[in-house]
This record gives structure tokens, sequence and C-alpha cells, in this order.
């Protein structure tokens, strides 16, 4: 059960449930909203009998999963996905995203591009008028980052931003490393005035694997509160 400091990402992975119907191929998002979006699915396919293939998007969501009864895939094997469930760290009117957060951005970023539907689990303090407040979480491959840092904040001069510090995320002190051995960079925009143009910039610079801004993917965002409603926004 939610402690009430949960009751709004509770609530929100409970609406978002609703949309998994039987027999589908159900991305697992990552981070601790998509936790309880895991612990629903273990808990109908202990008492209502679903079967659902869940495809994580990291080790921890796998983890998991297993821990609850869900039955996991690779994306390699289910091929294609019908639904996506995944929180986000920031949304905007237009339900675009910053996602990577927890670090798990490319991964969260091919299952839900694989989806038929992607519906995104948030609270309150999620949504923003314009996105960049969060730092943007950039996926970087460890041979020569520090070249690929000095790109990225060279490419950040002509952008319409606020701030433009690149820092290397630590863990422990140490580099954070990735589900797939890379890197994250968190770059300190404050607003990004041109999310698209930012996208296709970072993602042309060569040790870029992929960045956290997710545009045109969410096609549902849920946004739960502690007082246990919920606002749906399509
Ligand atoms: C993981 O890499 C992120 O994209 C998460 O989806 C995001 O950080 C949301 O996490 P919480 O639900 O814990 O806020």
């Amino acid at each position: 059960k939610p402690n009430p400091i949960d009751m709004a990402k509770y609530v929100s992975a409970r609406r978002a449930v609703d949309y998994v119907q039987d027999g589908m191929r159900v991305g697992l998002g990552t981070g601790s909203t998509a936790a309880w979006m895991v612990r629903c699915l273990g808990e109908m396919i202990r008492e209502d009998g679903l079967r659902i293939t869940g495809v994580p998007t990291s080790t921890r969501t796998a983890d998991l999963a297993r821990q609850c009864g869900v039955p996991v895939a690779t994306l390699e094997d289910a091929k294609w996905l019908d639904l996506t469930i995944d929180g986000a760290d920031e949304f905007d009117a237009d339900l675009n995203l910053i996602k990577g957060g927890g670090g798990a951005l490319l991964q969260e970023k091919i299952v839900a591009t694989a989806s038929d539907m992607t519906v995104i689990i948030t609270d309150p303090s999620k949504e923003v008028a314009s996105l960049g407040a969060f730092p943007l979480p950039v996926e970087v491959i460890p041979f020569g980052w520090q070249t690929t840092k000095a790109l990225i904040e060279e490419s950040l001069i002509g952008q319409d931003v606020d701030g433009r510090a690149v820092t290397l995320r630590l863990a422990s002190q140490l580099p954070f490393r990735t589900d797939e051995g890379n890197l994250i960079l968190d770059l300190h925009l404050r607003r990004i005035g041109n999310p698209r143009q930012l996208s296709l910039l970072l993602n042309q610079i060569p040790g870029v694997v992929e960045n956290g801004l997710f545009l045109d993917i969410a096609d549902v965002v849920i946004c739960g509160r502690q007082d246990g409603t919920v606002e749906v926004r399509d």
C-alpha cells in the first residue's frame, strides 16, 4: 500500500492500468511512479487472471516485474507493443516530456516509439509551462565523452535556452553508468525555447546516443493528486 507521499503516483498508475487489456504486450517504464504500475499489473495477474507480456525499460524494472509475477520478454521477442506506460520528469501542455532522471531514457524512448500507444503517469509537481527546469539528460558513449561534452556546449550557444551548464552525472562520486554502459550528461538549460530543434541538434553530435526530450510520443498524460483524484489529458 502507498504511503501518503506516494498517493499521487499510485492513483496515476491505477488509472493507467485501465488501458491494459488481456493478451497485450506492454512496455514497462522506469522510476518510482512506473514501479506502482508494475505492482498494479502483478496484482491484476494474480487476482484477475490477466495475461500480458511486459517489456521492461531497465534492469531495475525487469527485476521488479519478476518479483511481482509479471512475465517479461525482450523487445526483440515482442517485436511490437500495444501499449507503454511510463513516468516522466516534466510534461507540458502539448504532452511533450523530459525523461531520463532515472537514466533509462534510451530504452524508454525505443520502447515507447515501438508502441501503438504511450500513457505517461505523473503528478502535479511535473507540470511545466515550458520544458527545461529539469536538467535535460543526454546519453553519450564513454569514448571521447569530454569532446562530446564540448561539442554539446558549443551547439548550445545559438539555442533559445536560459542556461548552458553541462555536467557529468555521478552516482556515489563515480560516473553514473546506464544499462548500456554509457554516461549521462545533464544539460541545465532552465528553459528550452525550441525543443524540436534542440533534440535534432543534440542527436546529430557524434558520441550522443539519445536525449531525454520525448516529443510527440505521449498519447495520454495522467496526473494523479495526493487527494486521490486524477486528471487525464490526451
Ligand atoms: C527514468 O529514466 C525516467 O525517465 C523516469 O521515467 C522519470 O525519472 C520519472 O521517475 P519518477 O516516477 O520516479 O519521478
